[in-house]
């Protein structure tokens, strides 16, 4: 079972932008806002060549890789084809205007 860590408030992350939570056990998680408020997490770790996924451009649901534009989708961490891969994802909700992390 997911141990849920709350990891800051929800305007602490800039829509359409990531903030950066570093994590123990899996590194450096960046955790995204939609326009319409939605969180999303993944690795910040592109799975092309480790482009830091933070520094994307979001739109919808999706970031666009800084480095090669590879686009990613939030929710499942799945590339967009015709590029192939996936990146790791992580469960997030959003209680009281605080952001939790399943990690
Ligand atoms: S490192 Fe992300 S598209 Fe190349």
């Amino acid at each position: 079972m997911s141990d849920w860590k709350k990891i800051c408030a929800l305007g602490d992350v800039p829509v359409l932008g990531a903030r950066v939570v570093d994590s123990a056990s899996h590194g450096r998680i960046a955790v995204f806002r939609s326009a319409a408020d939605e969180v999303f997490a993944v690795l910040d770790k592109c799975p092309h060549k480790a482009g830091p996924l933070s520094q994307g451009i979001v739109h919808g649901d999706t970031v666009t890789c800084p480095l090669h534009s590879w686009k990613i989708q939030l929710r499942d961490g799945q590339v967009v084809p015709p590029d192939v891969g996936c990146v790791k994802h992580f469960a997030t909700r959003v209680d009281n205007g605080e952001v939790f992390l399943a990690l």
